[in-house]
């Protein structure tokens, strides 16, 4: 193989459909040459929150177009790239299985390797699209559908320490915004609200943050604003304050178990600390200004990539694959790959662990 590595990437396991080419040069460059993505909040918005059914049939309608223009774009055609990688899971199975079904389509038209990809990879390799970001590093991925720390050790080597047990911080965000009837994606819309807000107004439960591990919860501080929002009749700067005390809350619980996470992982790794955050929820002000002194203090620096490689991309999808492909991870049962609406990067320890949900079909987290 020569020393460039050409991939097709595509990305479908939410909301998001998007495509991306990337090429993997010599010691590891990367260079984008073409990504787009195409968001479906205008179909979600009435709804307040991703209906999964929309989004497969949404999916459907667009991702073979926005492949076509993303080829376009890059000025290579499909007989050039050297491999199609897709997200194969977790997320929506419906999404998914339309941005898989696509990729392996592709892949047997063109004779080229495919390449199932976990979406949580693509997360965890995002900082290294943008800059030099050596393994190992903590990575605090918190966005609608997840909220975890994992340690990244190598390209398929991510420890889990510690994830939420039950809602995801963008998903307790979107769930307030949708009960205070102020739009969605809700994180934005309550940022927004909370800039004029009191955050000491409101007394809000901060689950699990003075447990001694790594784990999160929502849901209890997600009910108990919905309780403020039914039981007092709140005017606007009501609403404000709510939203304030609702921020304040997340933030600390964000903070607090990323200052016990740098603790931890500085007593395992020696030399500079790197510390990435990616998920919708990073481009939060509040958050994001917390999350960079926590670091400071522990003396880790502070990554965070642009937030179009923040947020669910196919560039990271693309990457993925060709990191894989360049290190020969890729074998022929590609086009065999069953979509996992569940699918733990460390699946070792979502398993081991019952808080996060076994089930029939597997670990949730
Ligand atoms: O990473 P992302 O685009 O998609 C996935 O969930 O995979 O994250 C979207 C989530 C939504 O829940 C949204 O409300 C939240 O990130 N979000 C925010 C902000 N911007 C987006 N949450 C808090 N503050 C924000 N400014
Ligand atoms: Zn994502």
């Amino acid at each position: 193989m020569s020393d460039y590595v050409i991939i097709l990437g595509i990305e479908t396991s939410c909301d998001e459909t998007a495509a991306a080419v990337l090429r993997r040069g010599p010691g590891g460059t990367i260079e984008i040459l073409a990504e787009k993505v195409h968001s479906q909040i205008d179909e979600h918005a009435p709804y307040g929150g991703v209906v999964p059914e929309i989004a497969a049939r949404a999916h459907a309608d667009i991702t073979d177009r926005v492949i076509a223009a993303t080829l376009e774009d890059s000025g290579l055609s499909l007989a050039e790239v050297d491999g199609i990688a897709a997200t194969s899971g977790p997320g929506l199975i419906g999404g998914v299985m339309v941005g898989m079904m696509t990729g392996k389509a592709l892949a047997m038209a063109a004779g080229k390797p495919f390449i199932p990809i976990n979406h949580l990879e693509g997360h965890a390799l995002s900082p290294r699209l943008g800059e030099t970001c050596p393994f190992p590093y903590l990575l605090l991925l918190v966005s609608g559908g997840h909220c975890q720390f994992l340690e990244v050790t190598g390209l398929g080597s991510s420890r889990r320490l510690g994830s939420t047990i039950d809602d995801a911080a963008g998903e307790a965000f979107d769930k307030l915004a949708k009960t205070l009837g102020i739009g969605f994606p809700g994180g934005p819309a309550v940022e927004r609200l909370a800039m004029q807000g009191d955050p000491a107004r409101f007394e809000l439960p901060r689950p699990l943050l003075n447990r001694p591990n790594l784990d999160f919860s929502f849901a209890g501080l997600k009910t108990a604003a919905a309780r403020v929002v039914e039981n007092e009749s709140l005017d606007d700067q009501g609403r404000a304050d709510l939203c304030a005390s609702f921020q304040r809350a997340v933030t600390d619980c964000l903070s607090g178990k990323t200052k016990r996470a740098l603790e931890d992982f500085k007593g395992r790794h020696d030399g500079a600390i790197r510390f990435v955050v990616a998920g919708g929820v990073a481009a939060n002000k509040t958050i994001r200004a917390a999350l960079e002194m926590v670091a400071e203090d522990a003396g880790a620096m502070l990554i965070a990539p642009p937030l179009r490689h923040c947020t669910d991309n196919a560039a990271m999808i693309a990457l993925a694959g060709a990191e894989r492909l360049a290190t020969g991870l890729v074998d022929e049962t590609g086009l065999a790959f069953a979509a996992r609406p569940r699918w733990p990067l460390d699946e070792t320890s979502a398993q081991a662990d019952p808080a996060y949900g076994g089930g029939k079909k597997g670990a949730k987290a």
